[in-house]
């Protein structure tokens, strides 16, 4: 849909053969760890969470992109590679393992010039980046953006009531976890830096706000 102005290098046929391996990887990674992995039973460490978060990385990052004047190609294939390693490799160095994984793929192509291959490897090296977003290329900065939203809103209320119950949690904790998912959107609209991200993290924070509020509103004895 839309007006496509600049040439396309990376093809839908192309970035769908991308999720294909991207998922397949993630699924390897489960499968040849031995017993007693990383609590692969928590909501957050399955390869099918990831699959998923990934994807709405992919979305949020793509639509960031448009709005922003990011070169889309390359925040989308960044996007899709950001959390490749995530499984199979510790949680500080999953960006740099995945840039790893991503270069390997796509010189493997043959046909994305050395500057594509870069600039999507540094965002993806990049994407744990814990400073200011104004330091960043712009592309990774979109793709750190995408990645906060997606932990952020409905969505992440819904991750942290599925881990109430690995938990054994009652439902009397909800608002106190809730009250988390908020926190969290507030860090994220604080740091983002672009004005479409800043949009999506008020609109998300405010879908949290109103849930906390119904629960208080629906229980006896929350909140008080
Ligand atoms: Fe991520």
């Amino acid at each position: 849909m839309g007006v496509e102005i600049k040439e396309r290098r990376v093809t839908d046929a192309e970035f769908e053969e991308m999720k294909q391996f991207v998922f397949e990887y993630l699924a390897a990674s489960v499968e040849k760890e031995e017993e007693g992995g990383r609590m692969r039973w928590y909501p957050w460490h399955s390869a099918e969470y990831r699959h998923n978060h990934i994807l709405n990385v992919v979305e949020l990052a793509t639509e960031i992109a448009q709005k922003e004047g990011a070169d889309v190609d390359v925040t989308r294939v960044a996007a899709l590679f950001h959390d490749v390693a995530k499984l199979e490799t510790d949680q500080e160095l999953h960006a740099e393992a995945g840039a790893r994984v991503a270069r390997e793929y796509l010189e493997s192509r043959g046909e994305y010039p050395e500057s594509f291959i870069q600039q999507v490897c540094r965002a993806v090296e990049q994407h744990s980046y814990q400073g200011d977003l104004s330091d960043v290329a712009l592309e990774t900065q979109c793709l750190i953006e995408a990645d906060l939203l997606d932990k952020v809103g409905a969505n992440g209320t819904a991750l942290m009531l599925l881990r109430m119950g690995y938990e054994a949690r009652t439902h009397m904790d909800s608002d106190e976890m809730v009250e988390r998912v908020l926190e969290r959107g507030y860090n994220a609209a604080s740091r983002v830096e672009s004005e479409t991200a800043e949009g999506i993290a008020h609109q998300r924070l405010k879908r949290v706000k109103w849930f906390s509020e119904w629960l208080e509103d629906e229980i006896a004895g929350m909140g008080d």
